[in-house]
Parts: C-alpha cells; structure tokens; sequence
C-alpha cells in the first residue's frame, strides 16, 4: 500500500486562502503543504505523486444531509449505504452525516444501533450520524446526554408530518432545553405540518391530486411560520437551532433577523432549491413527481435570496438532503394523490459540481464554494479541522478539481441507484478528477477505485460555531 503521496502542481483552495501549493500525505493524513517553488516544496518526496497542473486542489466535500436506506410513505430510499456513499465518492464527497431514525415507542438507541447496522462495512467514504427525534419522552430525553458524548451530537425534529415524525412545541421545547444544557444542536424540518395536512385534505377533496399541488399546499409562510416559531421556541430554551433545507425566502428573512440579533441560529440550503423550481413539479405526465421533496421546490423567485444569504452568511451550508426514489414503483406510489408521493431527491452526486457552477456562473466565490461545501458543515457538525479543509493533521481527504471540463448531468451516467436525473441535461463546467479518502484513492482520473468497507464511522464533537 502506498504510504506517502504528493500532489504537486495544483491551486490548493480552502475556505481561507488559495494557494500554489503542493500536498504531502503521510498514513492517511496531510502531513505538509508548501507554496509551490519553496525549498520545503523541493525537500517533498513520496512513493507516488499525482499531477494537478491546471486543477484545483480541494478538501474532500462533506454532505450533512443525506438519507441513506431511509424508511418513509412505505418505501426505503433506493440507496443504501453502498451505492449512496460510492455515488458521494464520485462526486467528491468524502464524508456524509446521515440520519438514524428513532421509531415512535422506540429508544433512540434501537435507531442508532439500526444504523450502524445499516452503514458498516458498506461505506465507499466516511460517515457520521444525527439522530431523528419521533417520540420526545422522558427517555428520549436522558439517551440525547448520552448520545451527544459518544459523538452523535445533532438531533433532528420535525414540524411537519403528523402522524409520523412530528414533535409538538412541548416535545420541541424539551428537546431543546436538553441540547441547550448538553451541548447538542437541534435541527429543524420547519414548515407547519398540522395547517399543511387541513390543505392537503382540501385539495384531495377537491380534485387536484398532480404532484405541483404538493408545492402549492406547502406553502412558503407554513415555512416561515415554522422557522419563526422554531427560533422564538430556541431563544425561551437557551439553545442554538439549525434549520434544515431552507427554501422560502420568508424563511430566509426569519433567519436573517434571528442572526442580526445575534442569536446562534444557522440554516442550510441544498441545491435543488438554487436551480430547480415549481416549473419542475409542473411537468406533465406525473413527471413533476421526481421533483416531490419537502420543503418544497419554490417558484424561481425564491432562488435570489437563497443564494444572497449563501454570500451574506445567513445561509451558512449547502447540503443534498439526498432521499432518492426511483421514479418507476416508488414515486408511481403517489399517481392519482399527490400525498402519497415519497418525499425526496437524489442529489449527492452532484453537490460540489452544482456548487462550482455557481462560482463559474458568479454566485459564489471559489473560498466561499468550499466553505459552503466543505469547511462550514463540519464546523457545524464537530468534524473540524479533521474534514472540510487542507492542514497538516487533517485526515487525506482530498478532491483534484478540473475546472474546466464539460459534463452533462445525467441518469445515463450517474452513479446513484435511482432511475432518473433531477438535472437531467444540465451542462456543468467543472468535474472531480481524483478523490482521495483519508489518502486512498477512491477515484482516480475517472476511475472507481474505492471499495465498500473503506469508509469508517466518525463520532463528532459539537458545534463549532457557538460563541
Ligand atoms: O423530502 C425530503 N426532504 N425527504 C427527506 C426527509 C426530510 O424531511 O428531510
Ligand atoms: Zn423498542
Ligand atoms: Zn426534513
Ligand atoms: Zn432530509
């Protein structure tokens, strides 16, 4: 096995700085990097070098939003942590956050170790865990303490989906007031899923049963409205919130006006709410069903205040929220009743790809790409410095990014186990050349080369963006 590898020639890209620069690894970690021409560049030597004249060098991504193997309306997502964690790897990757679910009646520790279950041995890269709250109780309760000191240090609640995931704000209070004292982030699906459930009921009843209903039943103040609440519930419980797959740009606002107080509230977006839109939903023949995620897709307008808050920071991550399931026998699930559609998109393919054609596009800057990407998410989720950014001590976890290439985004050619392509057809300038994961290569040069079982778990510290 190769024990040291140099990358050389490449234009090294954090979210601090770039640089010329050349990479030396050592056992899986980045050992040094100097500028290149230095004498501490020309003292470098290794088993193998890699090339990257002409190519960014850039940490691995992190995609803290991923649904691997996950139960819902019936049906499991169609990756597992094989295939979904491979598809990461190709796309550049190298660690997800997925989420355990604990089921109604259930401890939290029969979810978790349900997901370990489901995850080991079978990643491509490395992967950690939130945990999915569906029963608040004075059990659930004491298992977060012990959760957050073995590394599973973020909890996910839901306001919407009645029935099955959803937290009242009794529930929601609790589970605050506990991460407020264990040091736990809370995570919020916020949109009002009682006043969405009254609207979805109507339109049944009234005969709109196509998938674009699905977008106009949830309604961009149902989101604002939920992120509000989930803020205001967050300042009485003392506790920081992060609000998952942010859409709305009401919820944006929300958002917006909590940071300008000061308060530890942090969001994410994820790239289908950038570039796709209720047009989407609209298409004809049940197609607007590949697009059925919650929150959902926006009409356009929307995407000008996502991508201004990506720059201003009231957005501080982008993620997939990647929850794929195949169009035929899946999404087929919801044909004559909107709400019977399995919510989700595949996504985590494309995310660092999607996210540079922002930069090339002039959304982002190149840093502010990878902090999006890579640097933000794992200080919000405790993986930092160890993933999301090139330092000596950081785990080898590294993208060689040609810039330049063309590529057109397809179900042909993709790699997630699931038949279609949300961006089917989409030119992208740009396209990952070379991953490695903790030093070994799992793509190299457009080749797969990683192996199920290289992936480990990582247990997280807590968030890094508190105080
Ligand atoms: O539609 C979505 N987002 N499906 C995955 C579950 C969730 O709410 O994140
Ligand atoms: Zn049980
Ligand atoms: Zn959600
Ligand atoms: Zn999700």
């Amino acid at each position: 096995m190769t024990r040291t590898t140099l990358i050389k020639g490449g234009l090294v890209i954090t979210a601090a700085e770039e640089m010329p620069a050349d990479v030396l690894i050592e056992d899986g970690r980045i050992a040094a990097i100097a500028a290149q021409n230095s004498a501490l560049a020309a003292s470098f030597s290794a088993d193998r070098t890699l090339d990257a004249t002409g190519r960014y060098v850039v940490p691995g991504g992190v995609d803290a939003h991923t649904h691997m193997d996950f139960p819902f309306g019936g049906t499991f997502s169609s990756d597992d942590f094989e295939t979904g964690t491979r598809a990461a790897a190709w796309g550049g990757t190298t660690t997800i956050v997925d989420f355990a679910v604990q089921t109604k009646g259930h401890a939290l520790r029969e979810g978790l170790d349900q997901w370990h279950a489901k995850a080991d041995g079978r990643c491509a890269v490395d992967y950690a865990f939130h945990m999915i709250l569906s029963d608040v109780n004075e059990g659930t309760l004491k298992e977060m303490d012990a959760l957050v000191e073995e590394g599973v240090t973020s909890f996910k609640m839901f306001m919407a989906y009645p029935g099955v995931f959803y937290s009242d704000d009794g529930q929601i209070l609790r589970a605050m007031q506990r991460t407020a004292a264990n040091g736990g982030l809370t995570m919020m699906h916020a949109e009002n899923g009682i006043a969405i459930d009254v609207l979805v009921e109507q339109a049944l009843a009234a005969g709109r049963t196509d998938p674009r209903h699905h977008g106009e039943v949830r309604k961009a103040l149902l989101e604002a409205e939920a992120t509000h609440r989930a803020i205001q519930l967050a300042r009485v419980a003392g506790s920081p919130l992060y609000v998952v797959h942010v859409s709305a740009s009401e919820a944006v606002e929300q958002l917006a006006a909590a940071r300008g107080m000061d308060l530890p509230v942090f969001g994410e977006t994820c790239p289908q709410y950038l570039y796709l839109s209720t047009d989407n939903l609209a298409e004809p023949d049940f197609g607007g069903a590949k697009y059925v995620c919650s929150t959902p897709l926006r009409p356009r307008e929307h995407q000008a205040a996502l991508w201004r808050a990506l720059r201003t920071d009231d957005l501080q991550v982008v993620s997939t929220d990647h929850c794929p399931f195949c169009f035929t026998g899946q999404k087929e699930l919801g044909r004559g009743d909107f709400s019977k559609i399995p919510n989700g998109m595949p996504g985590v393919e494309h995310r660092m790809d999607l996210l540079h054609q922002a930069v090339v596009e002039g959304n982002l800057t190149r840093r502010r790409w990878i902090d999006l990407a890579c640097a933000s998410p794992a200080r919000m989720f405790g993986l930092y410095p160890k993933k999301g950014t090139l330092a000596p001590g950081a785990d080898a976890d590294i993208v060689i990014y040609d810039p330049h290439a063309q590529q057109t985004l397809s179900a042909e050619t993709h790699h997630m186990n699931v038949d279609y392509s949300a961006y089917e057809g989409k030119r992208v300038t740009g396209r990952v050349e070379t991953v490695l994961s903790r030093g070994e290569p799992v793509v190299e040069r457009g080749d797969y080369t990683g192996r199920a079982g290289h992936g480990s778990y990582v247990p997280r510290g807590i968030c890094q963006l508190l105080g």
